[in-house]
């Protein structure tokens, strides 16, 4: 096994390690590697979406996505779209998937199909270093308090990614629950700063014009380039990344040129996370 670190703060390419054996042994090595870099690329893996689920059911039991539909046979499997003309793709911005449920996604575990010549690349950014180099102040302020994590009608950005459909969940109530700011990993026991620009509306016990003034300073250090690792994607490459502990941004950057005019394909499955606490 060889592994390449993406960046001072967290990210790994792994080669040496086959993701369709799925042991026990194969299983723990790969946990392992996701709990200490957070994010893994492996490329060269042409798994199948049934290898991908079994993969998947390793971590635990796969979620069906808040309101995107899955494929026809495998409904756990949501295909990432982004057409040929299209400027944006789905998943820009800063966020946590699916931060707004009352169980926010534990790890996910992306495939890449087809991949623009140039553009689309992905960012991560580590929240376990995020809450251990945030200014003093803003800690003692947050340390106990919670927030409000809201989809507001994000159901309906969908509508923006022409190839990509909304599953028959949708409805006009946005997702909202509340979550601590400062969670626990359930298995490293470290501490993680579980905000993000997307999702997170308020923090709880703190006036509007606070809470915002907070919440823009946190977002701002969360996306400091130190805190972050940025993945070119080649065609067949797997991607896991721990959803409790980073966000993450994929990058829009296609212009005429230079990466408009080509498919971007991904399949995503989401394993099932718990209550932060
Ligand atoms: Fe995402």
């Amino acid at each position: 096994m060889e592994i390449k670190l993406l960046s001072g703060a967290l990210g790994a390419e792994v080669t040496g390690i086959d993701l369709k054996d799925t042991s026990d042994e194969n299983f723990k090595k790969i946990n392992d590697l996701l709990l200490e870099h957070k994010v893994i690329f492996f490329r060269n893996q042409p798994i199948t979406n049934e290898e991908q689920i079994a993969l998947g059911e390793k971590f635990g039991p796969i979620e069906t996505h808040a309101y995107v539909k899955g494929l026809d046979k495998h409904p756990e499997i949501v295909r990432i779209i982004k057409g040929e003309e299209e400027k944006n793709q789905w998943g820009e911005n800063w966020h946590s998937d699916v931060s707004y449920n009352e169980k926010p996604t534990k790890a996910v575990i992306l495939k890449s199909l087809k991949i623009p010549p140039v553009g689309g690349d992905t960012c991560f950014s580590n929240m376990e270093l995020a809450w251990d180099t945030l200014d003093e102040k803003i800690k003692e302020k947050i340390k106990d308090k919670k927030a409000v994590h809201s989809s507001l009608g994000a159901e309906f950005f969908v509508d923006d990614y022409k190839h990509m459909e909304v599953n028959k969940k949708r409805n006009y109530d946005a997702y909202s629950n509340e979550h601590p700011i400062v969670r626990t990993h359930p298995e490293t026991g470290k501490k993680i700063l579980f905000v993000n620009w997307t999702y997170t509306k308020k923090i709880i016990g703190l006036d509007k014009e606070e809470s915002d003034e907070i919440l823009n300073k946190i977002f701002e250090h969360q996306a400091r380039l130190e805190l972050t690792c940025r993945f070119t994607w080649t065609e067949n490459t797997v991607c896991i990344w721990d959803n409790r502990s980073v966000i993450h941004f994929a990058i829009a950057d296609f212009y005429p040129g230079r990466g408009l005019g080509y498919k971007r394909i991904m399949d995503r499955i989401a394993i099932e996370g718990d209550i932060p606490i």
